[in-house]
Order: structure tokens, then sequence, then C-alpha cells
């Protein structure tokens, strides 16, 4: 092997061959930044040539070399206590001393926070990708289903008539957001602290905006300390992914709800069946999404603990913190891909929805609302239906007070729920309900159907509203989407400017 003189080898053999060997070793996770490692190596390289730090033949001479380590691939590397280390080895490996200029006016510490930025940064893409189609299934879920009425829940009690559109869009409403502090992360991330070295600078005249515009930053870490020491970029990314997977735990838990009830029908490709019992369709997908928030939330909880307290500037703990990323991002990605399938390709049954919806007398709010409309205080019109209601639970919960009694001119399924009311009105107001409104209004707060439709308030249930929301969705959705193509198109133009910028030298 050439460079026996060199100081790489020297401080190899003398402190990395005993028994905390592979302690110490961050190989295996390193895999994930091979690929950031050598375009890290190339622009500083290319940076270095043009400043006259080494000349161009020299430049010429490693940039081949790391060509040559690529082609190789990551499992060819020679052992390293990190893939930083393990690349300049192969370099020297092939081209002898000159490969040891590589690291000239460099550290490791400034390295490998660019390459994990570099690398994180295509990551929280995918995840945004994955973010994107989830609310586009959402959106799509919602068009189809507008006028599909259902029941919604508060303490898991039936509550009030909404729809399935309503439902899917409160998730596109939160996903929005999660939207927007993945973008916020990625910004932050996407800032080059190379050129900062171990942490104090460098004697060397580098440019450091230079390397940033060659790996595709949109700008520099300034300050030198920061740049190696901080870690913020990962815990606020893996804050942005966890509270995706928190989002995602309750539409997955929402959706194991309404399998369970019958309202919606999962399709085969996202269902599981028992080993022993032929019958059953479960929805392991869905379950295993919902897990998901707790592995995201404990990488969070690991990530910030590492952290705390770290002097500055570079401590090897960071090695540490940095797989919890890596974890974070793969599991929240396919999650919500997976979720995103769920939805898209479940089906919602209407009739069975629709008579969901009327039970339990929560379409008692919309009634009250119609008794307040005819200037009937709020309190007074909530203590007739709640007598009403509570008729009706004491009729074994199923409108069994006789039809005879029934107001006049209104039948159908609702009429019971409207004999209650007129008896609970005679009871707190001593008039019947046709004195105090009009039954042809009650009978329409009581239908699940009309009910909801007279919700139409901003954002509210309402087809109509759901529709006009819908619009707005559609809109934010494309520009989120825009934003997302353009960061993945400038990283994609940076690679190739950079191919070109180390061909010139070949
Ligand atoms: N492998 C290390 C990490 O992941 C980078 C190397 C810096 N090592 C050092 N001893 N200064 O953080």
């Amino acid at each position: 092997m050439s460079g026996e003189s060199d100081g790489t080898v020297v401080r190899r053999d003398r402190f990395s061959g005993g028994p905390a060997r592979s302690f110490l070793s961050s190989m295996d996770a390193d895999h994930r930044i091979f690929a950031a490692d050598l375009a890290v190596d190339r622009a500083h390289v290319v940076m270095l040539a043009e400043q006259g730090v080494v000349d161009d033949d020299e430049a010429a001479t490693i940039l081949s070399a790391l060509d040559s380590v690529e082609d190789a691939g990551f499992d060819a590397l020679p052992e390293g206590e990190d893939v930083h280390e393990a690349i300049e080895t192969a370099v020297v490996e092939r081209v002898g001393p000159v490969g040891g200029k590589m690291h000239t006016a460099r550290s490791r510490n400034d390295e490998v926070a660019t390459c994990i930025r570099a690398r994180l940064r295509e990551d929280v893409l995918a995840a945004l990708d994955a973010v994107i189609a989830l609310r586009t299934a959402l959106a799509d879920v919602a068009e189809a289903e507008a006028d599909t009425v259902m029941p919604g829940y508060t303490h898991l009690q039936p509550a009030q008539p909404t729809t399935v559109a309503h439902w899917a869009l409160s998730y596109e409403g939160t996903l929005a957001r999660d939207t927007s502090r993945l973008l916020d992360a990625f910004g932050r991330t996407n800032q080059s602290p190379l050129g900062a070295a171990a942490f104090a600078g460098t004697t060397f005249d580098v440019d450091r905006e230079r390397t940033a515009d060659l790996l595709g930053f949109d700008g520099v870490v300034a300050n030198s300390m920061d740049a190696s020491a901080s870690r913020d970029f990962l815990l606020e990314t893996v804050a942005a992914l966890s509270s995706v997977a928190v989002t995602c735990s309750g539409l997955a838990e929402d959706v194991v709800l309404f399998a369970n009830r019958g309202f919606v029908e999962l399709s085969d490709d996202y269902s599981s069946t028992s080993s022993i019992m032929p019958q059953k369709k479960n929805p392991d997908t869905l379950e295993l999404v919902r897990a998901t928030a707790g592995d995201a939330v404990g990488a969070y909880t690991s990530l910030a603990t590492t952290l705390k307290g770290l002097p500055r500037a570079y401590n090897r703990d960071l090695q540490r913190a940095t797989p919890h990323a890596w974890d974070t991002a793969d599991d929240v990605t396919d999650a919500v891909e997976v979720a995103a399938g769920a939805v898209a390709t479940a089906e919602w049954p209407a009739e069975e929805l629709e008579a969901a919806a009327g039970e339990g007398f929560s379409t008692a709010t919309g009634v009250a609302d119609a008794l307040a409309a005819t200037g009937m205080p709020f309190r007074t019109a909530h203590e007739i239906v709640a007598l009403a209601a509570e008729q009706s639970d004491d009729a074994d919960g199923s409108n069994a007070l006789p039809e005879s009694h029934a107001s006049d001119g209104v039948s159908g399924e609702h009429s019971a729920d409207l004999v209650a009311v007129d008896a609970a009105a005679r009871e707190v107001t001593g008039k019947p309900l046709s004195e105090l409104a009009d039954p042809e209004v009650v009978a329409a707060a009581l239908d699940p159907v009309t009910n909801v439709a007279q919700r139409d308030s901003a954002g509210g249930p309402a087809p109509d509203a759901v529709r006009d929301a819908l619009d707005d969705v559609r809109v934010e959705l494309a520009a989120d989407e825009a934003e997302v193509a353009d960061h993945e198109e400038a990283l994609a133009a940076a690679a190739d400017d950079l191919a070109a910028e180390v061909a010139a030298y070949e």
C-alpha cells in the first residue's frame, strides 16, 4: 500500500485496531451516505482546484479515483472507522499519497454534517411526495363521497351526522400543515456546513459558497462551530415526520373502527386474514400505520435525549444521533404510502352509513338548532331535545313510541323521534311542538341527510360547503406539489452540474 508516510495511515494504525473497533464504527449506517460522501468529496476537490489549493492535475487524479471507488461500490470499501475514512483510504490505495490531498481544508466533522444534510433533504422530499399522495387520495375520496352521510363522533359516541368527504378533508387539512412543517425542515436542512472544518475554520482559502452551490444547497451554515456541531435540523425533521406519523395514526385508528362497524370496506390488498379463522378480514395494514407513530416519537425522544446537553463543538455522540433520522424517514414514508393506498382503494357503503348516521338521536343538535332558530333560547331547545332523546333511549333506543302519536303530515322513519320532540316540548314549555316551530323543519333536522345539508357554514360538512373547501384544497395541493418538484429539480440540476464540472478535469 502506498502512502506509508501519510498521517491518515499512522492515525489508523495507532487508534483503530483495538477491542472497541466495531463499537466505534458507523460503517453499517454509513451505507446511507455513501453517494452523498462521494458528491461532497467531488465538490470539495473541484473547489480546492479552483482556489489553487490543489493543482488541476492532482484534482483530476483524485476525481478519477473517486469514480473508481464509486464503480466498485460500498461493499468494496476497505475497512475504516466510517465511510469518510474508508473512501479516503480507497482513494489513496488507488492513486498514492496525492489522494491524501483530498482532505485538505476540511475535517470529518464538517464532512459528515454535510453528507447527512445532503442525504436527508432527499429523504424529506420522498416523505413529502408520499404525504402529498395521501392528501390527493383524501381529496379524491372527498370528491367521490361528498354526499355520503356518515356518523360523526365525539368521545367515540355518536355525536352528529357528517359526511365521508368532511372526514377525509379533516385529515387532509392536518396533513397540509404537516407538509408545511416538512418543507420548513427541508429549508433549514438544505444549508451547507462544508468548509467549517473541525469547527474552527481553516487557514486555506476555501470558497464555502461554491461548494454549497455545487452540492445544490440553498446557502451555508455561517458559523463554523455551529456548522459542525449542530443537529437541530435532524431534530426538526424527525419532529415533522413524527407529526405526520401521529396524524396518520389517528386516520388509521378511525379506519380500523369504521371497518369494525362495517362503515368501510378495505380492499383485499390492504387487508389480512387469520391463519385459523377463515372468515376474518383484518385491517392489519392500518394497525401497522397506527403503530409507526410509536417508532417515530421514540426516535424523536432518543434523538433529543442524545443531543441534550452536548457541549460544543463535535462529540462522537452525534454518530448515534443520525440513524434515528434514517429509520424515521423510512418508516414514516412507508406508512404514509400504505395509508394512501388503503384510502384510495377503500369503499364506503352509503346505505349502511346513512342508516347509522341517524342512530342514537345524533340529529339532536340539528333539532335544537331548528327550535332555537324560531327565537327560542338555545338552552330551552337543548332541554327539549335532551328530554326527547332520553325518552327515545327509554324506549330501547328504537323509536318505539306508538306510530299513532306521530304528528300530522309527517311520516317515515323519523316520525317517532318527532313524536318524542313534541312530547318533550309539551313537558318543558306546556305547548305542542306545532305552536313552537314548523314540524316540517324539525322533521328535516331529524333526517341525517337534510341535517347535514343544513350545516353549510364554511368548513362544515354540507355537501356544498365541502365542495367549496375542496376547490381550495386542490389549489393548495397543486402549489405544494410544485414546490416539492422545484426542490427535486434543483437537486437534480446541481448533480448534473457537479458531474459536468468533474468531467472537465478528466
Ligand atoms: N462517523 C462520525 C459521525 O457519524 C463522523 C466522524 C467524525 N469523527 C471524529 N472522530 N471526529 O459523526
